[in-house]
């Protein structure tokens, strides 16, 4: 297996209940290594660029204010196979449909509240990166 980067974000449900700890548990048990993270509010137009591809479905304007709504903590995991790896801890994006043990099993609110965000493929995390980390945030 390859060793990838993907791009995660703990999202404001999540860091408005004091669980990025947990969550960061849950990702190092992985082996997922955090190379990059910092907590941050993401502006507007970020979350905008960042779902874009998202912007002609329903859910999107909620998507973004929920985004906006409290501060993120935004991170470079490093590991074998890392991007499937990521999205296998965090589970299935509906918390009801997510296997158990996963992040958004244990943790998440709703479809929409749902903890986490991870890079869904090899170009979609060097973007999601880019857009975030600057190279000498990132320390592998
Ligand atoms: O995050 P993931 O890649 O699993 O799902 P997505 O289909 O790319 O959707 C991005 C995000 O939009 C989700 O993580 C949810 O926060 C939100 N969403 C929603 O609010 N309602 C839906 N029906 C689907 C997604
Ligand atoms: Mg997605």
């Amino acid at each position: 297996m390859a060793i990838e980067r993907t791009f995660s974000i703990i999202k404001p449900d999540a860091t408005a209940r004091n669980l990025t700890g947990a969550i960061n548990a849950m990702i190092e048990q992985a082996g997922l290594r955090i190379i990059g993270q910092k907590r941050v509010r993401i502006t507007r137009q970020q979350a905008e660029t960042f779902y874009s591809v998202h912007r002609e479905r329903p859910f999107f304007k909620e998507l973004v204010e929920f985004m906006i709504s409290g501060p993120v903590v935004v991170q470079v995991l490093e590991g074998d196979n890392a991007i499937a790896k990521y999205r296998d801890v965090m589970g299935a994006t509906d918390p009801a449909k997510a296997a158990a043990n996963t992040i958004r099993k244990v943790h998440a609110k709703s479809i929409g509240e749902n903890s986490a965000h991870g890079s869904d493929a090899p170009d979609t995390a060097a973007k999601e990166i880019a857009q975030f980390f600057a190279g000498n945030e990132i320390v592998g």
